[in-house]
């Protein structure tokens, strides 16, 4: 049963495929969520193991042990452009990170308690999202002119349900634009059916991942909008909505962090990329 929506969001949500709601977190809090980003940083990354580089070219994506590990702890990934032919870090470990993730918000306390609020339980009420848990986090640097675009994709092909379920969250950490890479999205495209699923090859890590084609891919014949939130503002996406953002060529970082959820109640398959092994997710009204 969904609860009767007093004020269309809910309504709009299923018409476009998305909202943008201002001022849902203050300057405050994201401040001091990107100072605690960055002192995991500081703290983790370089000294992490290999380097994982993070891409959406599904050329090139590239599925190792540490990416296929990390959806129940905290990893680090990098920007392609951050490395030379041969492989070596040409840039300070701190410009080089493209993001780090999957379970910030179930283990690190400033993100658990960024991510698990009356307010954001509240609006996922006026979603009608009622039973929907915490499933992966991601904090994206997209640093000032090294930042990478992200090519147009759905978060369903990444966090594949049955039936589909997945929605994303995601909060302008920076005021985002066209010029520092804002997201990009195609309204109303989330009713089409979906056009690729990406898993893992195996049981075995070592095999990797492969995209199953399954209808149109997420940039075929499609209008894409911009989305400019500024500082705070959070964006809802429908798993199905295809979106995109471009390079960071300014002088400007756009921080943003994303959660995604799923409905425990769709099945989740086993060969999905992200399997969390030791934690059991929950919702934005429960604490830790
Ligand atoms: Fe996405």
């Amino acid at each position: 049963m969904t609860t009767p929506a007093v004020d269309g969001l809910a309504e709009r949500f299923d018409r476009d495929g998305f909202v943008v709601l201002d001022d849902v977190v203050s300057p405050e809090a994201c401040i001091e969520l990107a100072r605690r980003a960055d002192a995991i940083v500081a703290e983790q990354c370089g000294a992490d193991g290999p380097m994982s580089v993070f891409t959406t070219d599904e050329q090139e994506r590239h599925s190792d042990a540490q990416f296929l590990s990390s959806g129940d702890r905290i990893a680090c990934f990098y920007e392609a452009e951050a490395f030379d032919a041969d492989g070596t870090l040409v840039v300070p470990v701190d410009r080089a990170v493209n993001k780090i993730g999957h379970a910030m918000h179930d283990l690190d306390p400033v993100f658990v308690a960024f991510s698990r609020t009356p307010e954001l339980a509240r609006i996922a009420r006026r979603l009608g999202l009622h039973n929907h848990v915490l499933w992966q986090s991601m904090f994206i640097f997209k640093h000032p002119l090294i930042g990478g675009e992200v090519a147009a994709h759905d978060d369903h092909t990444f966090l594949w349900t049955d039936p589909p379920s997945c929605v994303g969250f995601w909060f302008a950490i920076d005021d985002a634009d066209v010029d520092n890479g804002a997201l990009w999205v195609a309204p109303g495209a989330h009713r089409r059916e979906p056009g690729r699923r990406f898993r893992r090859v195996s049981d075995d890590p070592a095999d990797g991942t492969t995209f199953d084609e399954i209808g149109s891919p997420p940039d075929r014949d499609l209008q894409f909008v911009p989305l400019e939130v500024r500082r705070g503002g959070l964006a809802v996406l429908h798993g199905l909505l295809p979106h995109r953002s471009g390079p960071n060529r300014s002088e400007r970082s756009r921080r943003a962090y994303t959660l995604h959820l799923i409905d425990p109640a769709a099945d989740y398959p086993p060969d999905n990329w992200l399997q969390r092994t030791g934690l059991v997710a929950t919702g934005f009204g429960d604490s830790r």
